[in-house]
Order: C-alpha cells, then sequence, then structure tokens
C-alpha cells in the first residue's frame, strides 16, 4: 500500500544527519572491522530495527527510496536510540553502484514489491540484473535472505537464482517463523491474515 505524503517525515531527513548515509565509508567507527548487513527496501523499519538489537555488533543499511518512508524509519531508528543502524534514502542501485565488490556480508530483501505485469518483470528486485549486483557485493559464502508472501514472485525468483552463480541454500514454501529472526510490517501483516511466507536463502 502507497504511504501517503508527510511533510514531517521528509524534513525529518534533513534533521537527522546522524542516521542518514550517502555512501558507505569503512573509516568511519559505525562500518569500522564490523560485519555489514543491508536490507532492500525496508519499508517502515519494523525487521531492520529488531534486527539490530539482536546483533549489536553487526553495521546495518536500511535501504529505502520513498522519502516519506525513509523519514519515519529514521524517526524510529532515534526514538528508540539504535545505534547500529544508519538509513539510506534512496534508490538501491545508487548505493550498490559506490560500493566495492565483496563488501557486504548480509543482504535481506522483504516482501518486495511483485511488480506484477509481465512488462515490469525487469523491475522485481529478484530480476537478474540485481541478483547479479547481490552477488558481486557479497563477501564469499555470505547469504542473501529473501521473504515474501507473493506465490509468483517466489516462483519467479526461483527462475532467476537458476540463471545466477547463487547457490540455493533453501527454498521454502511455508517458512516458520525463527526466533533469531525479526518480522517486518508486512511479514506481521501477513502472518496475522495465516498466509503461508515463503523463505529463499542464496550463499554466494
Ligand atoms: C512492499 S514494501 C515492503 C516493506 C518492508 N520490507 C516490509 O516487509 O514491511 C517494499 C519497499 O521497498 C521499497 N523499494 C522498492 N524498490 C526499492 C529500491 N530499488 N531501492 C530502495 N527501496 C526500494 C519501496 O519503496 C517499499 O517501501
Amino acid at each position: 500500500m502507497r504511504t501517503k505524503f508527510k511533510r514531517w517525515a521528509v524534513d525529518y531527513l534533513d534533521e537527522h544527519p546522524e542516521v542518514i548515509i550517502d555512501k558507505v565509508n569503512f573509516d568511519d567507527e559505525f562500518f569500522k572491522d564490523k560485519k555489514l548487513h543491508i536490507e532492500v527496501g525496508s519499508g517502515k523499519g519494523d525487521f531492520i530495527i529488531e534486527m539490530a538489537k539482536k546483533n549489536p555488533s553487526v553495521a546495518f543499511i536500511a535501504i529505502e527510496k520513498v522519502k516519506t518512508v525513509a523519514g519515519m524509519l529514521s524517526k524510529k531508528i532515534v526514538d528508540e536510540k539504535i545505534p547500529n543502524v544508519k538509513c539510506f534514502p534512496n534508490d538501491a542501485a545508487i548505493l550498490f553502484s559506490t560500493l566495492k565488490d565483496e563488501s557486504v556480508d548480509k543482504f535481506y530483501l522483504n516482501f518486495v514489491d511483485p511488480w506484477p505485469k509481465k512488462k515490469h518483470a525487469k523491475r522485481r528486485l529478484t530480476y537478474i540484473s540485481f541478483l547479479n549486483e547481490y552477488y558481486r557485493l557479497l563477501k564469499k559464502d555470505s547469504l542473501l535472505v529473501f521473504k515474501s508472501d507473493n506465490d509468483s514472485l517466489f516462483e519467479f525468483s526461483l527462475e532467476e537464482i537458476e540463471k545466477s552463480k547463487f547457490k540455493l541454500e533453501l527454498a521454502e514454501f511455508t517458512y516458520n517463523f525463527e526466533e533469531s529472526d525479526a518480522m517486518s510490517e508486512y511479514e506481521a501483516k501477513f502472518r496475522k491474515l495465516n498466509q503461508p511466507i515463503h523463505r529463499i536463502v542464496l550463499r554466494k
């Protein structure tokens, strides 16, 4: 569902540079000697904030291109005083273009937009060009975790993975939530409706 434009949330991004990044500087204290986990399309941030609490030694980046949503997410980081999450309030491709090969320890894709029309297939975040980019950025043996409620996107993603260099570690049509995991806004919503949550785990 599209979030209505909120002036305060967009302004929040300018008012809180301490939680915003426009690139990754690995010499910065925030990233130095830490594992880097990235969520692509973080929405309002429930997943990444919960993950950051569970993994305080990891540096997390929440990528969210819709400014209103990124502002709401950034406010949660500030309000909950989460020290290990930064928000990149722009398109993922922009951040990726600044990152060198094998610099990321984990990717999360939670309930990304399914883009149901065939003519929009290239926009799906599991289209082969995106998979190739995650593969380039991940360190050897590192993981990408994908979750979705959408059957067609799940099937499409498995087909795209076949074309990629990733090893398919796991593909579950019905994923039973694990304690070490966290739940995004969308996952919580679909679980309430008793819809099966699909999960794919890929290894470089
Ligand atoms: C369907 S929502 C899911 C939000 C959240 N991950 C969840 O599970 O509740 C997908 C989000 O991904 C964001 N998004 C989609 N493509 C993106 C891209 N290329 N770069 C950054 N954000 C993106 C959208 O703006 C949207 O907020």
